[in-house]
């Protein structure tokens, strides 16, 4: 009996200490509810203060900003040295006070080849940071993927440093104007993990940079800037990676990745995309690379022509599927007339601004060594091919889904096991032999969401209304009609495009950064240094 009112005390004394024990936790569950800070919430008071000295053709201005460095922006990261991003507020410009709570958002991704953007933190500085993120992509053997030239962009944005003496890249000249500048890395083709599975295959890049705005709006309360005014950019892969921000904003279809790596359930559209030479349009790139340059011979050689007139046949049906519309009452754009529009409304403009900017003895020597290039009544005239011809091919055929699988894009679209892929009927039944191979659709799915056009042509709805879109003439890592159609086909849905070609300009060619920065105050309003 002694032993059964023991063993009931030791039991109740149990029951006592368990419950109370349930209790505090539930208190302190309850406690931690209200004071735990939120995963995805901004560290507010994380930040280092910098100072930048920044070139403007008016002279030189000192900013001082906040640097709030590597901030996770997902909640179940893959690679948190990929999905964390940097965030510089300014405080001061010139010495007078800036307060940026509702400042536009400069979200500047720095992707090039398709590449991962790291953000590690290493507490290097911004300058280093961005040459490593500049930095060459590597293809398969090491070598730089094919097509691309070898050289890292020269112009803006995270990649480059600003040349000696020039105007500061579009970051700091947004810092400069009072501006939040966002730099997030994300994940690309690269990225391996130790027991050899693949993890930042497409769709990854786009991902995280959807997850990347949407932690930004989820702090909009408290984080500074306004997150109705992001306005991406980005250069060659990190364009088209900009344009399809802009395009596919607020789309569904990428709920299932952003889930998967703890993104915060906010709308992912934004305000502004600026691409420069977006290398975009991915399975359509083949046919408008041999529309343009397939008669153009590389190293002194022609590609071969049946094969490329195949492509060029399926420019023409591809062109007639995206019914575009010509300014000033053209009409249907098609591959016949493709050449004649471009030249009026695209390079002649360019043309004109360059030759027109030369002093008289200038021009003439221009024109001397230029003799496709008439010149009269303050004007260039030249048809498309003597330009394409001048222009030259720089990539075999087929461009982008390179038979051997060699190309940036075909690791692009590779998966977790396997490195590269075709992506397009014509490479992978070409390459395998088999005339009715097709892409499987799992791929086609992947190949869409890292389009912007399919995005444009299914107009959807969270599509962003205002686009910078640039590129320069001597460029032909892509054709121009994919820098083309991604602006008329947005023009064609009512979409403010600022769009223009940098004449004889290369690859990654950032010239009128001030303009942009100026843009960014029209299109939203915002002047700090006017208040
Ligand atoms: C880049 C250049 C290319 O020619 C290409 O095919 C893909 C990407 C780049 O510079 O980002």
């Amino acid at each position: 009996m002694k032993r059964l009112v023991l063993i009931s005390a030791l039991l109740l004394l149990l029951l006592i200490l368990t419950s109370l024990s349930v209790g505090s936790e539930d208190i302190s569950q309850g406690k931690s509810a209200v004071t735990k800070a939120d995963p995805l919430g901004f560290p507010e008071e994380d930040y280092t203060v910098k100072n930048v000295t920044v070139n403007t053709s008016d002279g030189q201005v000192q900013v001082v900003y906040r640097l709030y460095e590597h901030i996770t922006y997902v909640g179940n990261p893959v690679d948190t040295n990929y999905q964390s991003m940097r965030v510089m507020v300014p405080i001061e410009v010139d010495g007078k006070e800036i307060d940026a709570s509702n400042a536009p958002i400069l979200f500047v991704n720095s992707v090039g080849g398709y590449m991962s953007a790291s953000n590690e933190n290493r507490g290097m500085d911004r300058e280093f940071h961005a040459n490593m993120s500049g930095s060459l992509p590597i293809g398969v053997n090491g070598m730089p993927p094919a097509g691309m030239n070898g050289t890292a962009p020269i112009a803006g944005m995270g990649r480059a440093p600003s040349a000696e003496g020039g105007i500061s890249k579009n970051s700091d000249l947004a810092l400069a104007a009072g501006f939040v500048v966002v730099e997030p890395g994300c994940r690309g083709r690269d990225n391996q993990a130790t027991n050899g599975t693949y993890y930042g295959k497409a769709a990854a890049a786009i991902v995280d940079l959807k997850a990347a705005v949407r932690y930004i709006r989820h702090n909009d309360e408290t984080m500074p800037g306004n997150a109705n005014w992001i306005i991406s950019t980005g250069v060659s892969a990190g364009g088209a990676l900009s344009a399809l921000l802009g395009a596919s904003g607020s789309s569904h279809l990428y709920d299932a990745h952003l889930k998967e790596i703890g993104a915060a359930d906010e709308n992912d559209s934004i305000y502004a995309s600026a691409a420069f030479c977006p290398i975009a349009d991915l399975e359509h790139a083949d046919m408008a690379y041999e529309w343009e340059f397939g008669t153009v011979p590389i190293n002194g050689q022609m590609v071969d022509q049946e094969l490329s007139q195949q492509l060029r046949d399926a420019f023409a049906v591809y062109m007639a599927s995206l019914s575009l519309k010509g300014e000033n009452n053209f009409g249907a754009i098609t591959a016949d007339n493709y050449g004649d529009y471009l030249v009026q409304n695209y390079l002649i403009p360019s043309a004109n601004r360059y030759l027109s900017a030369l002093t008289d003895e200038e021009r003439k020597s221009y024109l001397a060594e230029n003799t496709w290039i008439s010149w009269s009544g303050n004007s260039a005239e030249f048809r498309f091919e003597d330009y394409a011809a001048h222009v030259g091919r720089m990539k075999s055929l087929p461009a982008f889904d390179a038979f051997d699988l060699s190309a940036a894009e075909n690791i692009e679209f590779g998966n977790e096991t396997t490195n590269a892929r075709h992506f397009t009927i014509f490479s992978l039944r070409h390459a395998s032999g088999d005339q009715n191979a097709e892409i499987d659709s799992g791929l086609t799915t992947v190949v869409n969401l890292m389009n912007p056009m399919f995005f444009i042509s299914q107009n959807n709805s969270g599509c962003a209304r205002y686009w910078w879109i640039r590129h320069g003439t001597a460029d032909s890592n892509t054709a121009l009609t994919v820098i083309s159609n991604l602006a008329i086909s947005l023009e064609n849905r009512g979409k403010d495009v600022n769009a223009l070609l940098y004449w004889d300009a290369g690859h990654g060619a950032d010239e009128d950064a001030e303009d942009f920065i100026a843009w960014i105050r029209e299109i939203t309003g915002y002047n700090p240094h006017l208040a």
